[in-house]
């Protein structure tokens, strides 16, 4: 885990980090002229708290190509969430451009698949309910929603749970609900806020194979914010390192370790030479 750092300081350029073999995707012959699934130029926002500005995010680039996992690290409180919300259509930027997939999409609420920082699981809906929730807003019949989730309870490790409710589960089961959640909305893209906050270290790496496992098969686009390095270099292709508030992008590393990624790659020289300069990056921000 990292620790909780603050500063002011913040860098205008984000430094790119590439490891030998370099073969990062974006050069790679099958993604020239692909449109970005999200791209995100010169972003900011400006929070209006008790009549007073407060400036989160400035300045921030950020995209993702279609298929791709990118992580997003940064200290608390410099937007992280809040440039999540954005992309997903909760809330709107101050400045800067945010295009899904080639365009503005001002109406993008509901079109991206979003697993919030909080679950979100209602008391009252038991883990079927809750995980059919998405698939009713969007006018799926409960029956039909059902017979969706069903298939897929096994595989989330939630087989025989369908009728429990949230206070029953443990903080890993419920993650698991609330991305299922997620993932019955059938969207392209997904953002994942902090999705493992709540586990141990044994469960998380359980939990990070398994989500390698399940993101090959779907073929989607993944953008997680995570505290936790090592689970962003594990599963990217991309980590963006944020200064803290305003926050702005430190420093991109591409990800260039080998796939499938196995738990025995974290001793590797290529993921330790990874961890050192994002730790590095991230104690920069930390100040002397
Ligand atoms: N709706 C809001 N109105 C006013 N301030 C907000 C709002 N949402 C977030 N903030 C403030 O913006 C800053 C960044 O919040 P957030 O994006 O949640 O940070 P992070 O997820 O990186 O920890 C915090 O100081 C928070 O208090
Ligand atoms: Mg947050």
């Amino acid at each position: 885990m990292l620790p909780e750092y603050s500063t002011d300081e913040m860098g205008n350029e984000a430094m790119a980090v590439s490891q030998q073999h370099n073969e990062n995707k974006a050069a790679q012959p099958e993604s020239h002229g692909t449109v970005r699934t999200i791209d995100v130029v010169g972003l900011g926002k400006v929070f209006d708290q008790n009549g007073q500005e407060l400036a989160v995010m400035q300045n921030v680039d950020f995209h993702a190509e279609e298929g791709e996992f990118v992580s997003i690290i940064g200290p608390s409180g410099c937007g992280k969430s809040t440039l999540l919300n954005i992309i997903a259509g909760l809330d709107d930027q101050s400045e800067g451009s945010l295009k899904l997939r080639g365009e503005e999409a001002s109406d993008r609420l509901g079109t991206v698949g979003y697993m919030q920082q909080k679950d979100l699981l209602l008391p009252w809906r038991s883990v079927m309910d809750n995980a059919i929730l998405g698939l009713e807003l969007q006018g799926v019949s409960k029956n039909e929603a059902r017979a969706r989730a069903s298939v897929l309870m096994e595989q989330f490790g939630l087989d025989g749970f369908e009728s429990e409710y949230p206070s029953a589960l443990s903080g890993g089961m419920r993650q698991r609900v609330a991305f299922l959640r997620t993932v019955l909305a059938d969207q392209q893209m997904f953002l994942l806020d902090e999705p493992f906050g709540a586990l141990d270290a044994l469960n998380r790496s359980q939990i990070h194979e398994w989500l390698l496992g399940l993101w090959e098969r779907l073929n989607k686009t993944i953008v997680m914010v995570t505290h936790d390095v090592d689970e962003a270099i594990f599963l990217s292709d991309r980590v963006y390192v944020m200064s803290a508030r305003p926050g702005t992008m430190r420093l991109v590393a591409n990800i260039d370790l080998p796939r499938p990624r196995f738990l025995e790659m974290v001793t590797s020289e290529g993921f330790v030479g990874l961890k050192t300069e994002l730790l590095s990056a991230i104690r920069q921000e930390s100040g002397p």
